[in-house]
């Protein structure tokens, strides 16, 4: 059954407190690995774990502005869209909802593979 912008299936990840003041951390959300991100305004964003240029983690980049940049290569990623800014990556990675309940952090995966 697919889900609509209505019938989100959300999952509880963390509390915000469990995330850097600014940066990412590693979760696995039914089986599949994401950052959960803070920005630099305090935002909170949750994309797919691995950089779409190679097969390394994305939660271990830096966290700038509103924007993860790739350890390996450089890449940098728009944490609302996904989209690379700069390369070698030219795909963007997968951007998943989410939401703040007071202090925790809920996400609903994206139906994008
Ligand atoms: S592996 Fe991420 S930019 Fe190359």
């Amino acid at each position: 059954m697919s889900s609509t912008a209505n019938t989100l299936d959300w999952i509880r990840v963390c509390t915000i407190d469990e995330l850097p003041t600014v940066g990412a951390a590693q979760a696995q959300l039914d089986g599949r690995i994401v950052s959960i991100v803070r920005a630099e305004d305090g935002s909170v964003h949750c994309i797919d774990d691995e950089c779409t240029h190679g097969k390394v983690s994305l939660s271990e980049g830096e966290v700038s502005g509103c924007t993860i940049e790739c350890w390996l290569h450089g890449s940098r990623f728009d944490l609302r869209t996904g989209k690379p800014l700069c390369p070698p990556a030219t795909v963007p990675v997968v951007v998943h909802h989410v939401k703040l309940d007071g202090d925790d952090v809920y996400v609903a995966l994206s139906e994008e593979n």
